[in-house]
């Protein structure tokens, strides 16, 4: 199990805030950037963590950007992705459970340390449903 992560300026001090509950769990990850609060552009970071998910270099995704919008938009641009902007931890595990998230956003403007850590553990330890919520899913592949 990897995670491949990524945030803009904006995203960038949630994430570094965020990565070593990861490395409590033991949950390998990648950071690809950014690694500063210089201005950048989100549509790279989500574009490439939605690549790398997609390709199977990694099992799932975690963003950061100002609001986990932007960035989000952009790695559900890439075909297989299902990204999905949490702020509670209800959403988080339903997505999982019934849209079969791979990529979690999160917005460094919106949550705070302690709440975006809870919604990656009820992310991440959700599991797929499968059932009626695959068709669903075949659905919006077959779009
Ligand atoms: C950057 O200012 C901000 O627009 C970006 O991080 C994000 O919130 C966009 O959706």
């Amino acid at each position: 199990m990897k995670i491949a992560v990524a945030s803009d300026h904006a995203g960038y001090e949630l994430k570094n805030e965020v990565l070593p509950h990861l490395e409590e769990r033991g949950i390998e990850y990648e950071d690809f950037g950014t690694y500063s609060l210089e201005s950048t552009d989100y549509p790279s970071y989500g574009r490439l963590v939605g690549e790398k998910v997609a390709g199977g270099e990694a099992d799932l995704g975690l963003l950061f950007c100002g609001t986990g919008v932007g960035i989000s938009i952009a790695a559900n641009k890439v075909k297989g992705i299902r990204a999905v902007v949490c702020s509670d931890t209800f959403t988080a595990k339903a997505s999982k459970q019934h849209n079969n998230s791979n990529v979690l956003s999160m917005g460094g403007r919106v949550v705070g340390t302690g709440l975006a850590i809870e919604i990656f553990d009820a992310w991440f330890d959700a599991t797929f449903e499968g059932g009626r919520h695959q068709k669903r899913i075949d659905l919006i592949e077959s779009n």
